[in-house]
């Protein structure tokens, strides 16, 4: 089931390295039926840092304020062996090993777009982390939702980032992790708020609740963690990311995940709880709930990936000969990985006919 999560991978690999080319093919729509997970939550909420514990590294600009002004589309892929590297789709040729290096290109990156300045953009940077300690996933960082334009921002930025944040949302395929810090009421969230609008069974919302260090003495999240407060179909999780002064110090991951186990173990209130708290269940969870997804969108994407095939083979014809050409080399290898793509569906389903037989 891991492969199929891989081909997915690779296919929206495939179709975003298409660009401008793939826009008059079937592409597109392929791309908008693969499954993603997209963080969504006010400004400063922790949903960089919630990316960062899952992916478990550190390689994403955080910080109060608004720091996430692109959609970065983060696509993990698990290898076997080897050491982990980092590639960005705007740099196809440069294998980044030092994650303060990813982080300084993506802030670089933004600046490109945007100029160094408050301003967002919608144009998404595509970075790819190859690493034999991720779960297979592609997530979705998106700015943070806010209240009102600060110095240096456009008079219609609020309405801008809602737009770009349910754009992504809105679609059915996308998977929602909804951001809400535990220290704010969650009747003031931003990601409920907007995840109910777009999904309002909340069949594919995860909620996740941040900062639960920083609630008032007195006061605990047990209410949310049970869904007594405000019920999803899926459990909600409760993590502890690090915070700015740890980040300051530079308390690594592994430290960093060791005292959020301990945390949740270790607290009166919670340790009931603490077999599903914490980033690395909710990776854990992710990755399963995107198998199952896929697994049930297998015939609905077969038919729309042997379409591709059809008019990718089209096209190639079209651009005749050479078709060395850049253009006609993506596209012939977006047709070997969706030819690929087909023949494992086929594996696949036949394995689920053999075990129906047996
Ligand atoms: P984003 O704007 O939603 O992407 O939020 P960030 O991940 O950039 O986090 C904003 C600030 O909150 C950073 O300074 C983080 O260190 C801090 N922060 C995030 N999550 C937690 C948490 O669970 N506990 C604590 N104490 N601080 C957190
Ligand atoms: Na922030
Ligand atoms: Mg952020």
């Amino acid at each position: 089931m891991e492969n199929l999560i891989t081909l997915v991978n690779n296919i929206q690999r495939a179709c975003t390295a298409l660009g401008d080319h793939g826009e008059e093919s079937a592409l597109p729509t392929l791309w908008d039926s693969l499954p993603a997970i997209a963080v969504v939550g006010g400004q400063s909420s922790g949903k960089s840092s919630v990316l960062e514990s899952v992916v478990g590294k550190d390689f994403l600009p955080r910080g109060a304020g608004i720091v996430t002004r692109r959609p970065l589309v983060l696509q993990l892929h698990r290898i076997d062996d080897g050491k982990e590297y980092a590639e960005f789709m705007h740099l196809p040729k440069k294998r980044f090993t030092d994650f303060a290096a990813v982080r300084q290109e993506i802030s670089d990156e933004t600046d490109r777009e945007t100029g160094r300045s408050k301003q967002i953009s919608s144009v998404p940077i595509h970075l790819s982390i190859f690493s034999p300690n991720v779960v297979n996933l592609t997530l979705i960082d998106l700015p943070g939702l806010t209240k009102v334009a600060i110095e240096g921002q456009s008079e219609t930025i609020v309405q801008d980032i809602e737009n770009m944040v349910r754009s992504f949302i809105e679609k059915p395929n996308c998977i929602i992790l909804a951001i809400s810090p535990a220290n704010q009421d969650l009747a003031t969230s931003d990601a409920i708020k907007i995840a109910r609008e777009v999904d309002p069974k909340g069949d594919r919302t995860f909620g996740v609740l941040t900062k639960i260090d920083l609630m008032d003495k007195g006061t605990n999240a047990v209410d949310i963690l049970e869904g007594k407060s405000y019920k999803l179909q899926f459990p909600w999780v409760g993590v502890v990311n690090r915070s700015q002064a740890d980040i300051n110090k530079s308390v690594d991951m592994i430290a960093a995940r060791r005292r959020e186990r301990e945390y949740f173990q270790s607290s009166p209130e919670y340790s009931h709880l603490a077999h599903r708290m914490g980033s690395e269940h909710l990776g854990k969870m992710l990755s399963k709930h995107l198998e199952t997804v896929i697994k049930s969108r297998i015939p609905g994407l077969q038919s729309l990936i042997n379409k591709t095939i059809i008019e990718l083979e089209g096209e190639l014809t079209k651009l005749g000969k050479p078709i060395a050409a850049d253009a006609g080399g993506k596209l012939y290898t977006t047709m070997e990985i969706c030819r690929a793509f087909d023949q494992n569906f086929k594996e696949h389903l036949d394995g689920v006919y053999i075990s129906m037989r047996a």
